[in-house]
């Protein structure tokens, strides 16, 4: 695989910052476009901009065709049985909301919810909040010794037949990685419903949504290599059509008076208001750009790299490492010796090296680390070698600076 030729179709890794070319290690953040994705936004609203799903005009047809289409190149990337059970949100935060907001009606005073102790705020404050207004109670699944999630006690949790297990499928902050696949079966025997964060699995992994067999499959656009301000809700047929408008007006009706409204059915029931139509088509792009990818070339180039960069941190010592695995994916958090993580991300950025310092939207799992918080470094399919060398070389002399 030619990264080097790849990176080329990446405008934003061209630059340099100062006298230093960008070394971008916050893919998790947020990946860079390639021109591919900026060109079919660019085209639409060139050619194509109206309103969808409304107009008898041609323009309107031209940019509903581009819209559905796109939920039909999602619904064959995450192997879904229905294009209805694909919703076009605005990122994985608004997905998880609507589906929070959507069960009030279902979760009862005493209902349990489980949530992964990594978690990411976003699959963790919307369920706070309806076990406010609901009265049920929230549970954290506990992670072991090296930062996986306990199997054993969560198999004991389930005992106590949970309503809702919230999940991630990748750590956003550890790259580690969860049994879905296992863990939602298990769920599944005791009929609690399972919601998976997959905002910083989409772009590292095959998904196929029926196999993991989860309720809710999220994520986010602007994580996999398309624009920000789209994100995608796959739901099951059944539970989807279950869930309680959280937005509702134009768009998500059949028909209205005075007196009542009856809601249309999936996907528009849940996709009220004008949807984010040019992001929608850039997120077709992006996974015209993902399909295009070699394989498993770029899984292997990104497993390496990682590998690589796990080991690199190590061998340049004074570096703890948190929930660093062999089987991890896109990311490596650290602290470098007792220094302030955010003393070393500014050191860091005044050699054009861009890393993620903090809580990284996940303070429970800073408390369960015992961690002010830390600093990740994430990949993605074009990140080289080059870059690992250059971010462990400037860490390096911010180590010298700061020891
Ligand atoms: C695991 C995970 N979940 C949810 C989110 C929230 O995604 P968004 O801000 O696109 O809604 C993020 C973003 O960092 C994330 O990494």
């Amino acid at each position: 695989m030619d990264v080097n030729l790849l990176r080329k179709q990446f405008p934003a890794l061209a630059q340099t910052l100062g006298d230093h070319p960008l070394c971008y290690l916050d893919t998790a953040a947020t990946s860079q476009k390639p021109l591919r994705v900026i060109e079919a936004i660019d085209s639409y609203y060139q050619n194509d901009n109206a309103n969808v799903h409304r107009a008898a005009h041609q323009l309107s047809s031209r940019a509903t065709n581009r819209y559905e289409a796109v939920r039909d190149s999602v619904q064959q990337f995450i192997g879904a049985q229905r294009r209805e059970e694909i919703i076009f949100t605005h990122g994985t935060t608004e997905g998880i909301n609507l589906i929070a907001h959507g069960l009030s009606s279902q979760i009862k005073a005493g209902s349990l919810i489980l949530i992964d102790t990594a978690a990411h705020h976003a699959n963790l404050v919307p369920w706070q909040m309806l076990a406010q207004r609901t009265g049920a109670t929230i549970e954290a699944i506990a992670l072991n010794e090296t930062c996986r999630i306990d199997q054993a006690k969560f198999s004991a949790q389930l005992q106590r037949r949970p309503a809702l297990v919230a999940l991630s499928h990748v750590s956003n902050v550890l790259g580690t990685v969860n049994p879905i696949k296992q863990m939602a079966a298990q769920a599944k025997a005791v009929d609690a419903i399972t919601i998976v964060d997959g905002a910083q699995a989409i772009a590292h992994m095959d998904i196929d949504v029926q196999d993991l067999g989860c309720d809710f499959y999220l994520f986010s656009g602007h994580k996999m290599y398309g624009p920000t301000g789209v994100g995608i809700l796959y739901g099951q047929f059944d539970r989807l059509d279950s869930l309680t408008p959280l937005l509702t007006g134009g768009e998500m009706i059949k028909s209205v008076s005075f007196d009542n409204t009856e809601f249309a059915i999936l996907p528009n029931r849940l996709e009220a208001g004008t949807p984010p139509i040019s992001a929608v088509i850039g997120l077709g792009e992006a996974i015209n750009f993902l399909q295009s990818l070699p394989q498993p070339q770029t899984r292997q180039h990104e497993a390496e790299l990682l590998h690589y960069l796990q080991q690199s941190l190590l061998a340049l010592g004074d570096i703890t490492l948190y929930g660093a695995h062999a089987d991890n994916l896109g990311a490596v958090a650290f602290n470098l010796a007792n220094e302030h993580h955010q003393d070393v991300g500014i050191l860091l950025d005044q050699q054009g090296i861009a890393v993620r310092c903090g809580h990284h939207c996940a303070m429970p799992l800073m408390q369960a680390l015992q961690l002010k918080g830390c600093c990740r470094a994430s990949i993605g399919v074009y990140t080289s070698t080059e870059d690992i060398d250059r971010f462990i070389a400037a860490l390096g002399s911010v180590k010298d600076l700061l020891l």
